[in-house]
C-alpha cells in the first residue's frame, strides 16, 4: 500500500467524510452576508474555528479542506488551524485551484486556474500541515453544453494538478462538478457526468498519476433544478451508482460526494441510498460544504457567541452524514 493511498483511506473510512470548509471569500462573503455577518477575516476565522473545534471533529470527519487565508490563520487559543486540525485526527487540506474563469472561445463555459506557481505553493501548504488537495472544475449542462473543449481542457488541468501534488506527496482530490442548474433530465446528467469524468481518468493516466493515491469528489446524478421530471432518490442512488461503477477504474480508494446545492437532508438520504445499495468496491462518503455547514452557520448568525448550540448542531449533521457514508441513516436517528 503506498503511502498515498494510505492518507487517502485515512481520510474516508469507516464512515468518515470530508468537510468541505475552503469556500473562497468572496463566496464566504456571500454565505455570511446571507446570515446577516459582516464577512471580516476574524468572522470566518470565528466560525470555522468553531466548527474545527467540535467533538464530532474526531469521530466522523476524516479530513478538513481550507481555503489559502484560513491554514495561515492562528486559533483565538494561539494554535496554527491545520494543528488544531490535527490534533483532533482529522487530516488538513488545501483548496489549490484559484477559480474558474471563463473559458476562451467559449465564453459560456469555465476553465479552472492555477496551474502556473503551483509546485512552489504545493511545498509551502506542505510545510503548514496540509497532506491533501482540492482542485475543482466546473461544467454546465445544456443542448450545446459541456463542450468537448471544456470536458479536454478541464481533465487536463485536473490531471496536471495531481500529478504535481502526488509529487508533493499528498493526495489530490480530483472535483469534476456537472452543476444541477437547467432544465436537463437525470439521464442527460448521467450521461454528461460519465463522459466528464472518463475523460479526467483518460487525461489522469495518460499524466501517470497513482490512482490508488486520489479521492474522486464527483457531484450525485440528479434532474436539472428546473426539470419538470424529478426522480426518487432511489433513483439517484442507482443512477449515481451506474456512473461511478462504468466510469471510475478499480483502483480508486474511494468516492467523495459534494452536496452542489441539494438541501442537507436530502444530501444525507441520497448518499445513505447510495450506500445502502453499494455494488461496487469504492468506499462512497461525503465531501460536503453546504450540507455540512448551512444549519450551523444559521444558528450561529443569531448569536456569534453561542459556541455550543452551533457545536451541537453541526455534530449532528456530521454524524447524520457519517451514517449515511455507512448506509445507517433514516428519518428517525435524524430526528430523534
Ligand atoms: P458543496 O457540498 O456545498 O457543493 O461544496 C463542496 C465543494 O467543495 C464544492 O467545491
Amino acid at each position: 500500500m503506498s503511502d498515498l493511498n494510505k492518507i487517502a483511506l485515512k481520510i474516508i473510512s469507516n464512515g468518515k467524510g470530508i468537510l468541505a470548509a475552503d469556500e473562497s471569500n468572496g463566496t464566504m462573503t456571500k454565505r455570511l452576508k446571507a446570515v446577516d455577518v459582516v464577512s471580516t477575516p476574524e468572522n470566518r476565522l470565528m466560525f470555522r474555528e468553531i466548527l474545527f473545534s467540535s467533538e464530532s471533529m474526531k469521530e466522523y470527519i476524516g479530513g478538513v479542506i481550507l481555503y489559502d487565508e484560513t491554514i495561515n490563520q492562528t486559533t483565538s487559543f494561539g494554535k496554527s488551524i491545520p494543528s488544531l486540525i490535527s490534533s483532533t485526527g482529522a487530516i488538513p487540506g488545501i483548496k489549490v485551484d484559484i477559480g474558474a474563469k471563463d473559458l476562451a472561445n467559449s465564453s459560456e463555459e469555465k476553465i479552472t486556474e492555477g496551474l502556473d506557481g503551483l509546485r512552489e505553493r504545493l511545498k509551502r501548504y506542505y510545510e503548514l500541515g496540509a497532506r491533501f488537495t482540492k482542485w475543482r472544475g466546473v461544467f454546465i449542462i445544456n443542448k450545446k453544453y459541456p463542450s468537448t473543449l471544456a470536458i479536454n481542457s478541464n481533465a487536463h488541468a485536473l490531471a496536471r494538478y495531481s500529478a504535481l501534488v502526488q509529487e508533493c506527496k499528498m493526495v489530490p482530490i480530483v472535483e469534476p462538478e456537472v452543476l444541477m442548474d437547467g432544465d436537463h433530465s437525470a439521464d442527460i446528467c448521467l450521461r454528461k457526468t460519465s463522459d466528464v469524468i472518463k475523460k479526467c481518468f483518460d487525461e489522469l493516466i495518460l499524466n501517470k498519476v497513482d490512482l490508488s493515491g486520489i479521492i474522486l469528489k464527483p457531484n450525485m446524478i440528479l434532474a436539472g433544478k428546473n426539470s419538470k421530471v424529478k426522480i426518487s432518490n432511489e433513483e439517484v442512488a442507482q443512477k449515481t451508482l451506474q456512473c461511478i461503477r462504468n466510469s471510475v477504474p478499480r483502483e480508486v480508494p474511494g468516492i467523495a460526494f459534494l452536496s452542489g446545492g441539494q438541501s442537507e437532508i436530502e444530501a444525507t438520504e441520497n448518499l445513505n441510498l447510495i450506500n445502502k445499495n453499494n455494488n461496487t468496491e469504492f468506499i462512497m462518503t461525503y465531501s460536503y460544504g453546504r450540507a455540512l455547514q448551512q444549519s450551523a452557520l444559521k444558528i450561529w448568525s443569531k448569536n456569534t457567541k453561542d459556541v455550543k448550540t452551533t457545536q451541537n448542531i453541526f455534530n449532528h449533521r456530521a454524524k447524520m452524514c457519517t451514517l449515511a457514508a455507512q448506509g445507517k441513516w433514516s428519518y428517525e436517528l435524524e430526528n430523534k
